[in-house]
């Protein structure tokens, strides 16, 4: 069996008359943070060692240099935004091509923190998220945890209702095997999606101190994501007949490819795919 990643996890404050519930599907062994330290002494100064911590209220990674990363899809801020949301003028959802009377299925390849897949769902499509890092994936399942949603790959096909999903996995594998053998045995229940949409990292911006406190986070766990040309190109030859993907604005299509139209925001832009085979894109 493939042996879990081991992280740091420290428990401080209220967190110690608290216990937290973890989910049971991590994908990572969580490791008392005095434990990891003893078998880690070699390769790390104690005090340099990003950990997840518990509170007793919250469950974070604390990056020690770029700060606090936690996913709360119950929040307040969340909950607000999805109020105050006018689905019909929400460039995301303009791009994925929302419609208020039918629930659509949707891909979202690149999940991070889960923002623009949280507003989907609310907006109420089906989604299935796909990440690829431990940490995200671990801050992820905590999250959906909190909102009660089932995680993992459970019977979807038959699910009526929005819902949201984690696929703790690197998307390109999932696209490249969805068609093989192996695949329609174990994953049968997942049907096409109607739309699938991904946010790659961005390249870096010169003006870095400008960077989100939560972007310098994300960078700092997973860098850039250089494999972004290849995701389009699967996206591409999925057979979904809509495949959006997030740029700022000014930025060049990713692999060069000129999408059927752009929604534009203030400060990104969201290129539309629709239906054409990968070879005529190109410009
Ligand atoms: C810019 S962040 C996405 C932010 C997200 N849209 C949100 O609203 O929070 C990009 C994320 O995609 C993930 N990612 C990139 N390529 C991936 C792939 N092939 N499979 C799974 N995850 C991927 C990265 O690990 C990173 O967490």
């Amino acid at each position: 069996m493939e042996q879990k990643s081991v992280y740091p996890f420290e428990i401080i404050k209220k967190g110690l008359e608290h216990p937290i519930q973890l989910p049971a599907s991590l994908e990572i062994e969580l490791q008392d943070f005095e434990t990891y330290c003893l078998n880690h002494t070699s390769e790390l100064n104690r005090s340099d060692i990003n950990r997840f911590i518990w509170d007793g209220a919250r469950f974070y990674w604390q990056d020690l240099e770029a700060g606090n990363l936690e996913i709360d899809f119950t929040s307040k801020k969340l909950q607000y935004r999805m109020q105050k949301l006018n689905k019909a003028q929400e460039p995301l959802l303009r791009a994925v091509g929302w419609k208020s009377t039918e629930r659509q299925r949707i891909w979202d390849l690149t999940a991070g923190l889960g923002r623009d897949s949280a507003l989907l769902y609310f907006a109420g499509l089906q989604v299935l998220m796909f990440e690829r890092n431990p940490v995200l994936q671990t801050l992820l399942q905590y999250g959906l945890a909190q909102l009660s949603q089932p995680v993992g790959q459970a019977d979807i096909g038959t699910a009526v209702d929005p819902y949201l999903y984690l696929m703790p996995e690197d998307a390109i594998a999932f696209l490249q095997n969805r068609g093989s053998q192996e695949m329609q045995r174990s994953d049968i229940a997942i049907p096409l999606a109607d739309v699938i949409y991904m946010d790659p990292m961005y390249p870096e911006r010169k003006k870095s101190a400008l960077v989100k406190k939560e972007l310098r986070i994300i960078r700092n766990l997973v860098g850039a994501d250089l494999d972004n040309e290849l995701l389009l190109k699967k996206a591409l030859a999925s057979g979904v007949p809509r495949v959006v993907v997030k740029r700022p604005k000014g930025a060049e299509f990713v692999a060069d490819l000129k999408p059927s139209h752009s929604v534009e925001s203030p400060n990104t832009r969201f290129d539309v795919y629709l239906q054409h085979p990968v070879e005529t894109l190109s410009r």
